[in-house]
């Protein structure tokens, strides 16, 4: 249950957020293939992970990233990215998430990478989440689910949203503008929803007209979730 990667003693016994993110991103190496490339998602929590592997690079061929930002990152350390067109299958894929309920299904795109990281994620056999325990919880929606829209349909789809009880803002740039995804399109985060059946919830939203990618990972869900803790220790949760 327990994957040990205690804090040193002496050290503060409470880790900051960002040591728990190392503590996990180094951990998700366990889960690496050598000789197979690796599924690599987005976040900061992967910015860690990203690092760790540039520590065993010779030995993957190289990884299939879910974002521009995640493919500048992996490149800088020397890591070959490949198309995912160019991949039949992979055994692993690595990303963080903003929430994970008890089944391992997850919110992501806080990152506004939702759409690639679902599509990496359909090409892998497994999924290791790597998360804090603050992103563990018994519901999903208290975090905003974002939903990657074509823009033409963003008022529509909000509406909708609020048919079900829940409040849909377009996500903006810090100078105001609307943000735009990888993918050249729109970002909407929907508060108040409480997504209790995830698996129905995604097959339903996903079937709006121009709604891209819901953020709800219930069908690409984790199987493998390590889940740093106060103590600074990693749990290993399976699904
Ligand atoms: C990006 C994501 C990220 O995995 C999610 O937002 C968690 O990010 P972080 O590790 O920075 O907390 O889904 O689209």
């Amino acid at each position: 249950m327990t994957h040990s990667a205690p804090i040193p003693a002496g050290a503060n016994p409470a880790p900051t957020p960002d040591q728990l993110k190392t503590l996990v991103g180094r951990a998700a190496l366990d889960y690496v293939v050598p000789g197979e490339i690796v599924g690599v998602g987005t976040g900061s929590t992967v910015n860690k992970f990203i690092d760790a592997l540039a520590t065993i690079a010779d030995r993957i061929p190289g990884a299939v990233s879910s974002s521009e930002a995640s493919t500048a990152r992996l490149q800088a350390l020397g890591i070959r990215v490949f198309d995912a067109n160019a991949v039949e299958r992979l055994s692993v894929y690595i990303d963080g998430a903003d929430e994970i309920d008890g089944a391992g299904n997850m919110v992501k795109g806080g990152g506004a990478a939702l759409t690639r990281e679902k599509i990496v994620a359909a090409l892998s056999q497994r999924f290791v989440c790597i998360v804090d325990e603050s992103k563990r919880v018994s519901v999903l929606g208290a975090f905003p689910l974002p939903v990657e829209v074509i823009p033409m349909a963003a008022q529509r789809i909000a509406r909708d949203f609020a048919a079900l009880g829940g409040t849909a803002t377009l996500r903006l740039r810090a100078d105001g503008g609307p943000l735009v995804t990888d993918n050249g399109q729109h970002i909407l985060d929907v508060r108040g929803l409480q997504i209790d059946q995830p698996l129905d919830f995604e097959t339903r939203v996903s079937q709006w007209p121009g709604v891209v990618t819901v953020g709800v990972f219930a069908a690409q869900k984790a199987d493998i979730c390590l889940l740093g803790t106060a103590s600074g220790e990693v749990q290993t949760l399976r699904f």
